[in-house]
């Protein structure tokens, strides 16, 4: 492992920019506050970790920042530049004159001047004077794509990000994204586990040279939203076990070898390491044809974004265009 250095270890960027670093440490969590987090992001950024990952939604962007901020005081990095930082535009901000201002709220929590990656967290829009969470189905609404996506345009001319993209789109909402723009995204955050393979959409993206990061690569165990099914799969347990290796790092390297990126959550020292260790072996194509193998699920479908009577999106079929 020490021959490898993770922080060049990067996916292409279709836009020119710099690639994303391939594991991204992420901060979506609702079982602790800023503290743990700050501290896991230190021990991350000491381990090789360069690539953060947040959204507005989290709660997590002031806390980053304030790790950021002291790694650099403390020399663990010598600059900005050498971070890679991510987060996301919320629904409520999912208005083509809100879009700027919420960039600017999430730089000012993050104490930077500008992110590498900014992406349209949901496929919707919520009413502006809506906070965070929770929705209710009367706060949701259309998107205006055109008009969200050109003031994504325009934070990437500014110089406020240095890339943008959007997150938890299906095929179909990303061929309407390129249908119109100027600057096509260059990542598409989804679920990506061995538990949902997203062959299909890979592929796709692929073809469109958008870059696909998973985020739930371990199927997010403890979060609300999460499943103890990816980690607790036979198949990945036997293969974790021929291999020498754990779950976890079977779950991650299945998504680097789809040329993914991901994003995986933990605050614990010694699994923060573990999580990295995927880079000096590989799985044997047989090892691969069992993971094809494993029974699909989609854990986070998002029902709350459903609204058979106020919309926009009637049923899950019209929020994932059938891909689930
Ligand atoms: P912890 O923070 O205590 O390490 P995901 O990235 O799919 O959202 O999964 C996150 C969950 O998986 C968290 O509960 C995290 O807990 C746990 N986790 C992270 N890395 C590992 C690992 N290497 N082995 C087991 N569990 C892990």
């Amino acid at each position: 492992m020490a021959s490898i250095n993770i922080a060049k270890l990067v996916l292409g960027s279709s836009d020119g920019h710099r690639g994303i670093p391939v594991i991204g440490f992420g901060t979506a969590s609702d079982d602790t506050g800023p503290a743990p987090m700050k501290m896991a992001v230190l021990e991350a950024i000491k381990l090789g970790y360069r690539h953060f990952d947040t959204a507005s939604e989290y709660g997590s962007e002031q806390g980053l920042g304030e790790a950021i901020a002291e790694a650099l005081e403390l020399g663990l990095v010598a600059s900005r530049d050498e971070l890679f930082i991510t987060s996301k535009l919320w629904c409520s901000d999912c208005h083509l004159h809100l879009v700027i201002p919420a960039l600017k709220t999430s730089l000012g929590k993050l104490q930077l001047e500008y992110l590498d990656l900014y992406l349209i967290h949901w496929p919707i829009s919520a009413k502006p004077e809506k906070g965070i969470l929770p929705l209710d189905e009367t706060d949701l609404m259309p998107m205006d794509f055109t008009g969200v996506w050109a003031a994504m345009e325009e934070c990437q001319r500014l110089g406020l990000t240095k890339s943008i993209g959007v997150s938890n789109f299906s095929r179909k909402k990303l061929e309407n994204i390129l249908s119109f723009a100027t600057i096509p995204p260059s990542v598409n955050q989804v679920e990506m586990n061995t538990g949902w393979q997203q062959k299909c959409l890979s592929e796709f993206c692929k073809a469109n040279n958008i870059t696909v990061t998973g985020f739930s690569p371990l199927g997010a165990k403890g979060a609300s939203w999460g499943t103890n099914q990816v980690l607790d799969n036979e198949v990945l347990i036997d293969i974790a076990k021929a291999r020498g290796k754990t779950v976890a790092q079977v779950c991650l390297r299945w998504v680097y070898e789809q040329g993914a990126g991901v994003v995986v959550k933990s605050y614990n020292k010694e699994r923060l390491k573990q999580n990295l260790e995927i880079f000096d072996w590989a799985l044997t194509e047989v090892d691969l044809d069992k993971i094809s193998s494993i029974p699909q699920h989609k854990e986070n479908v998002k029902k709350d974004f459903i609204s058979p009577e106020h919309g926009p999106y009637k049923s899950l079929e019209e929020l994932w265009d059938g891909e689930i």
